[in-house]
């Protein structure tokens, strides 16, 4: 069973021959994308020797070391180049956005990506659209009291104006984190405002947020 994060992270990924989980960690999403049968093969990938051992643990009491490859790599740096290029689908989830768009400038793919950064989504929504990927669907869930955000994307080449709610599907939970990012960026620029000297920069992108997210909330009533 996957929690709600992971689960929503797992719906996005198509049909797959070969998926591939950069910074899989536990490995808990490939093993449950292998057991359903959305993918017959995994390459699950973590820049530490600690979560891979994790990971070849569950591999083996899952029986599936034949059908998951597991590989110790900072992003996509030492992914075969056949596998590289077998693969249908990367996920890169768990993250921050600063680290998914490293993973991202590191090594071209015009294959699948399906990304759940932590935070900085904005920027990384900046970053996507400048660099030629075409968001297809974004999605929202609650778990507990924190909410998260996924997308899943495709490289066509061609740069986009940002926007930052692409493919939403405005749903309760879009509502909710609409809600919770407002309360967030108020906090913040709550914050600057009471800042000796405080980071113009980051206010103004804030306030430039702040409105997006008030034109969103204002379509929505
Ligand atoms: C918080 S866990 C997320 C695990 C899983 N992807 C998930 O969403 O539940 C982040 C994992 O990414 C790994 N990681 C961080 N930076 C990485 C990188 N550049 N390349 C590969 N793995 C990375 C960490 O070692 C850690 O195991």
């Amino acid at each position: 069973m996957l929690d709600t994060r992971l689960n929503m992270i797992y719906d996005l990924i198509p049909q797959s021959g070969l998926i591939c989980d950069i910074g899989a960690d536990h490995c808990k999403l490939a093993i449950h994308a292998v057991k359903q049968g959305k993918t017959k093969y995994a390459l699950a990938t973590d820049l530490r020797r600690g979560p891979l051992e994790a990971s070849a643990r569950n591999v083996s009491a899952n029986s599936l070391s034949d059908r998951i490859r597991l590989l110790q790599s900072d992003g996509f740096l030492n992914i075969p180049a056949d596998i590289f290029d077998h693969t249908d689908c990367f996920v890169i989830a768990g993250m921050g956005g600063q680290v998914i768009q490293g993973i991202l400038e590191g090594r071209h793919t015009d294959k699948w990506l399906v990304l759940q950064p932590m935070n900085a989504v904005y920027e990384l929504c900046e970053y996507l659209a400048d660099a030629g990927y075409d968001i297809k669907k974004r999605v929202f869930c609650r778990d507990a009291d924190k909410f998260y955000t996924a997308i899943i994307c495709r490289h066509d080449g061609k740069k986009r104006n940002v926007s930052y709610f692409a493919g939403a599907v405005r749903d309760v939970n879009f509502s909710m984190f609409l809600e919770k990012e407002l309360n967030r960026i108020q906090t913040a620029l709550h914050g600057i405002s009471l800042a000796r000297s405080p980071d113009m920069l980051q206010k103004q992108r804030l306030e430039h947020l702040r409105i997006i997210l008030l034109e969103e909330k204002n379509n929505e009533s």
